[in-house]
């Protein structure tokens, strides 16, 4: 993440730019303004143990965002960071959540339920926009295929009639350089496979009059791939890879 806390601002302060970063994050993931997410009824799916999406939403001034995630809410940095192997964004996220208005916490917990997307605790129809981000494999990509299905009428069974819905990203990577890792290749055949098979089962979905569907290209970005380091490295080290994310946006019908 490229938000670092200045510690010369007063907590307060700084919580708050957090998570307008956060939000601003979020809604050119989505391709949405803030106004679109006034007086809707939305659902964050896998939104995360830090709640970063309703937490954001709640202070912007947006009511009616629930979540579900099966994890349980916040676990302490303890469980990611030791003095020898010290997670910086973690202890960085638990020092600004410690500063959260205990209003906006309340509010946010108050309409989260720990849950699975194959099982959601809604009525039918209760929701006019349900946004997921990052959790598209975990949702379509079928190692157990029945789980993807079940995920997707799930999704679809609790969104109103002209409801939206919208998923980031759908990813993919070019690689620009000449030299690249093996092991490189078969994560972007992973990823490659991915959004093929998302791709699959909404156009199965949209034959079938349910659904009807758009991709949009939010984001285009180069890092260097430095595989060292497994991660991204400087362009004298790194593998150039173009990165193409894309939000997909479902219309129920
Ligand atoms: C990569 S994280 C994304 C979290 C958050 N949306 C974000 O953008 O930071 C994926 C999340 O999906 C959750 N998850 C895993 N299996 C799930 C399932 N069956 N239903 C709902 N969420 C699931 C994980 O617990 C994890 O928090």
């Amino acid at each position: 993440m490229n938000f670092e806390i200045n510690h010369e601002k007063s907590p307060k302060e700084e919580v708050k730019r957090f998570y307008d970063f956060q939000m601003q994050r979020h809604l050119e993931s989505y391709d949405l303004d803030l106004d679109d997410l006034q007086d809707k009824e939305i659902l964050d799916v896998a939104a995360g143990d830090d709640l970063v999406f309703p937490i954001s939403a709640t202070m912007a001034g947006i009511d009616n965002v629930y979540s579900i995630e099966p994890k349980r809410l916040f676990p302490p940095v303890t469980e990611f960071s030791t003095p020898e192997q010290p997670n910086s964004y973690q202890e960085e996220l638990n020092e600004l959540r410690a500063n959260i208005p205990p209003q906006i916490l309340a509010k946010t917990q108050e309409k989260h339920v720990r849950a699975k997307v194959e099982n959601l605790p809604f009525k039918d129809e209760s929701f006019d926009l349900i946004v997921s981000r990052c959790a598209m494999p975990i949702i379509f990509f079928p190692e157990n295929k029945e789980i993807a299905h079940k995920a997707m009428d799930e999704i679809l069974r609790v969104l109103k009639k002209n409801g939206e819905v919208r998923f980031f990203p759908l990813q993919k990577e070019v690689f620009l350089g000449n030299e690249i890792p093996k092991k490189f290749l078969d994560l972007k055949k992973h990823t490659d496979e991915q959004a093929e098979l998302s791709v699959e089962l909404l156009d199965k979905l949209q034959k079938a009059n349910k659904i009807k569907y758009e991709i949009k290209t939010v984001n285009e970005s180069e890092i260097f791939y430095d595989p060292d380091i497994g991660g991204i490295g400087s362009p004298e080290k790194g593998i150039p890879v173009k990165f193409i994310e894309k939000v997909v946006i479902i219309t129920k019908i």
